[in-house]
Order: C-alpha cells, then structure tokens, then sequence
C-alpha cells in the first residue's frame, strides 16, 4: 500500500464531507410582482446563494425556460382554481403533464422532480372549497405521470398548511390529522405512499407568534433561548420541531410512520408587522440556515428533510388578505439586493442579484411648499395606495413611523415608480407632488424609497441579444403588461 493510495482515499473522504455540505439549500420562488426580476437572473440569483432546488406556483412559462439546464431541481405546482378541472377529466390533467412537465423536461431540459397539486387547499379560512377535489386531482395527475412514462421520476404531492394536523393533549405526540378531514387525510396519505411520493407540509412559526400575543418569543426561533416543552422523555425548544413532530405523531398514529416528508414553505417576513422585521427574519431564516447546514432532523426524526425557504424575493401584487407581511417573505427585496446579511456557511455570505436594470434615479414626493391640510391630500394618499405597494406604511412596519409628509411621500413615490416614472405619473397629486433626485430615503433610516426596476430595458437586452422577439419574451412582455394592468384595475 503506498501512499498514494492513502491519499486517495483521503481525498475522497474529503470529497464525500464536501459534498454532504454542499447539498444545497431549497427555496420557493414566486411571481406576484408588478416589476418581476428576469427570470434568467433569478435562476442566476439562486445558483450564486447556493440553492439548487426550487418551488414554483405555477408551470410559468418563464421561469422554466430559465431553469433549462440550470442544474436545480424543481417542483411545479398547480394552482387551486385549476383543481376542479383536473379532478374531473383525466384528459385534463394529461393535457396538462404534457404541456407542463413532459415538454420542459424533454425539451427544454427542466429537471422537474415533483408536481405540487394545488397550494394548502385544505386551509381552514377556504371553507373546504377544495375538500372534494384535491384528492381526485392528486390521482389523475399521477396516472398522468405514469402514462407519459415519468412515474420514476416525477412525484405528485399536495403542499398543505399544517393546520391540517393538530394535537389533542397540546404536545407533539398528542398529534392526529383534523379531525373534520381526518379520512380524507388518511386516504391522501396512503395514496402518497403507494406511489413513493413525500408530504409536503408549509410551517410557519411567524403566523403562530403574530396570532397570538401569549405566545413565547423565544419559542420561535431556533437558537434555544425558549422555555423548553417537555413531551414524555422529549423536549422542545422551538415551534418548528414541535410542530413538525406532531406530523410525525400524526402519520405514526395512522399507520405511515416512515412516510417521507418535504416542508413546503417555511420563513419569516421583513416587513409589514411588529413582529416582521429584518431583525427577527434574519434571526429566524439564519436559525434555520444553520439547522440546514447541520442536517439535524427533529427528535422524531433524525434525518432534516427538504426544506423549502419562503421566500427568495419579495412580491409586491401579492393578496394581503393574511396581512401586510404577505408582501415581504423574501430573504432579497424584490430587485435582488440584501435585506440582511446571512452566514450560508463555509465563509459563503449572500450574494445580490446582479445585472439588474433600474429607472433613472428620481423619486416623485410631496412639494416642499404643498400643504399638509391640504383636504384632497388623505384621497389621493389612497388613490396611489390602491395601485401601488404601501405595506410599509403600516403600524409597526419599516415606514410607519413616518412623519405625515414623507408619509404621503412615500405613498407618491410607490405610485410613481410602480407605474414606470410615467410622464404624468407624478401629476396625479393636484400640485402637491415634485420630482426629485435627491434619495428621500435618509430621513426616515429603515425607510427605503425604492426606484423599480425598469423591465422594459430588461426586454429590449433580452430581445437585441436574441436578434429578434421571440414569442416567449412576447408572452413575458405581454404578462408584464397584463400584471401592471391588474394592479392598475
Ligand atoms: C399547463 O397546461 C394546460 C393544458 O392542460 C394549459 O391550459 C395551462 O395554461 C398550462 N400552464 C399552466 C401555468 O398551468
Ligand atoms: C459576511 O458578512 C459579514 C457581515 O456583514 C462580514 O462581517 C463578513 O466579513 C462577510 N464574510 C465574507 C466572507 O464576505
Ligand atoms: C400614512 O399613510 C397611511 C396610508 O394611507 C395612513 O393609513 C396613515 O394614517 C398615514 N400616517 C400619517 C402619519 O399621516
Ligand atoms: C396646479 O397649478 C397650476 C399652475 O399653478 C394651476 O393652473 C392648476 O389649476 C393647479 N391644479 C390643481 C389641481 O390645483
């Protein structure tokens, strides 16, 4: 045995712990926005920060084309209101594996690995409006899979909210599914299992600390500062395990003990609530980077699952109807750049998007001389907050403490930049509102006026290095055009 031979397998052993490392993170990647970033400098974003799995609502067009070859897994889903429809036809749903999965794998050479039936469609504010046909849906699109040949490689499963699981006795082992869907659950459960699919759960220890004021800070984040939950011999220090191992109890309880399981969706918001700042999100997503990294599971299971960060970038058209933090899950702003710093581990900090092309660097605010009594002022406040993002403005968000000029500033200025710096589009305010090039931002410190980023410019780089316009950067063009619309509507 010489010594090359040694260093072989030296080389190697540090190969294989490289590699366990360098797994990878998994995070969800959501288009609601009125100015979405490119989708070839998302997919740019994601490879820099070392995620290469990835979420997506919906087959967008975009998004998968920029995925093609791009070496990150991806797991498509189908939105709820398509469900009725899937249910009913198996047709359907093969038309629909056809045109969204087998053509991005085979020819665009996406590697899709799962389809997300529908999104939590078993919430309880839906009022079952997707009880009947989740589970019907589920099946057709996995018959679907297997007919087009992709029942290896493509797994069918249902992201759900976890409040599809609750525990009697209040401590994880306690943990069975609601009892209101509880045979539905089991015979979703069982069909997953038949067909090698996980369960996918979205956890999210924000909303349980912002719907109830008792609930203990520390208990949220992963760093231990909480009072321990003791169940039997176990003991939990924070919320995510705990609610992970009631899933766990819950499945055990029913006979799918070693079901496998991805979370979905799990993260904190930056803005848009007392407790959604960058303080406590950075807190929490670097808790949960850390666990990560660890690869430490739950103390039921040892082994971490797929975790699905939400979000990557904020999106600024999402319904507020949870709350004004809807708008603000990503771990980058919506153009890309850092909120707060996060150690990814190995030296690695987060890395900005980059390329990304801005308006010309003006703000829209109130006239220094316009007066605040001024009776149309509280109106036309509303006006540009109607058609564009004020979710800052709030009670105990990054703008609320805003005296009432910049207040309707800042109100001004997300008009303005929403509605591309229009010409005209600083007039709305009947002479109360100027144009300036001096960044408003200063005065207010967590304040940040924004200038969007400007996607026309993104097109004509996109359409000149093409040589022509192609139908997808039509298609993208026309989206974009149509999401300005919906917001303006
Ligand atoms: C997927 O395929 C269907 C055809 O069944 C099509 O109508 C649908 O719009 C496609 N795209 C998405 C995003 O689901
Ligand atoms: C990462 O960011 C932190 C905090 O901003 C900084 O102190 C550190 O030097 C950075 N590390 C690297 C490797 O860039
Ligand atoms: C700022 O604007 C928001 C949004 O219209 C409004 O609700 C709030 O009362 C305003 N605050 C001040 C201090 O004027
Ligand atoms: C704005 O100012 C101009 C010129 O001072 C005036 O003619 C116009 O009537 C004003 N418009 C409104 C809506 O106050």
């Amino acid at each position: 045995m010489d010594f090359h031979y040694l260093f072989t397998i030296f080389f190697f052993f540090m190969l294989g712990e490289r590699l366990l490392l360098a797994d990878g993170f998994a995070c969800n990647w959501g288009t609601r926005a009125t100015h979405p970033l490119p989708p070839r400098i998302v997919v740019k974003l994601m490879k820099d920060n070392g995620f290469n799995k990835v979420k997506l609502f919906e087959a967008d067009p975009g998004a998968l084309e920029a995925l093609g070859k791009s070496g990150i897994q991806v797991m498509v889903g189908i939105p709820n209101d398509m469900l009725a429809n899937l249910a009913s036809s198996v047709r359907a749903a093969e038309e629909w594996v056809s045109q969204n999965v087998s053509y991005y794998l085979s020819r665009k050479g996406v590697d899709i690995r799962y389809v997300a039936v529908g999104n939590e469609p078993f919430l309880k504010t839906y009022n079952n409006r997707f009880t009947q046909t989740t589970f019907p849906a589920l099946q057709n699109i996995q018959a679907a899979l297997i007919k087009a040949g992709l029942g290896r490689d493509v797994k069918a499963t249902v992201p759900l909210n976890a409040d599809v699981y609750d525990s009697g006795s209040g401590v994880p082992s306690g943990g069975n599914f609601r009892s209101d869907i509880h045979n539905l659950m089991v015979n979703l459960v069982k069909f997953l299992h038949d067909n090698g699919a996980p369960l996918t759960i979205n956890i999210y220890p924000f909303l349980s600390l912002d719907a109830d004021p008792n609930f203990p800070v520390d208990f949220a984040f992963f760093d231990g500062h909480a009072t321990p939950v003791v169940d039997g011999s176990i003991t939990y220090t924070n919320v995510f395990d705990a609610n992970y191992d009631t899933l766990v109890a819950a499945l055990e309880k029913n006979g799918f003990a070693s079901l496998p399981i991805i979370i979905g969706e799990v993260g904190w918001p930056s803005d848009g609530a007392p407790n959604a700042n960058p303080q406590m999100a950075r807190r929490f997503n670097q808790g949960l980077i850390n666990r990560i990294n660890q690869g430490r599971g739950t103390p039921k299971r040892p082994n971490l699952p797929d975790i699905y960060l939400f979000s990557l970038i904020d999106e600024d058209a999402k319904s507020i109807d949870p709350g004004n933090f809807e708008r603000h899950w990503g771990i980058f702003y919506f153009d890309g750049t850092i909120k707060y710093p996060l150690d990814l581990g190995r030296g690695r900090n987060l890395t900005a998007a980059k390329g990304v092309k801005y308006l010309p660097r003006q703000w829209c605010v109130m006239a220094p001389d316009a007066d605040l009594m001024n009776p149309n002022l509280p109106e036309r406040i509303s006006f540009a907050c109607t058609y564009a993002d004020c979710t800052s403005l709030g009670y105990g968000s990054s703008c609320g403490g805003l005296d009432a000029r910049s207040n309707a500033s800042y109100a001004f200025n997300m008009y303005y930049q929403t509605m591309n710096q229009q010409r005209g589009a600083c007039e709305q305010f009947q002479n109360m509102s100027v144009i300036t090039r001096i960044d408003p931002s200063y005065r207010g410190g967590t304040c940040r006026f924004v200038i969007m980023i400007d996607t026309g410019r993104h097109e004509k780089a996109r359409t000149s290095s093409a040589g022509k316009m192609n139908l997808g950067s039509v298609l993208a063009y026309w989206g974009v055009m149509m999401m300005a619309l919906i917001v303006v509507i």
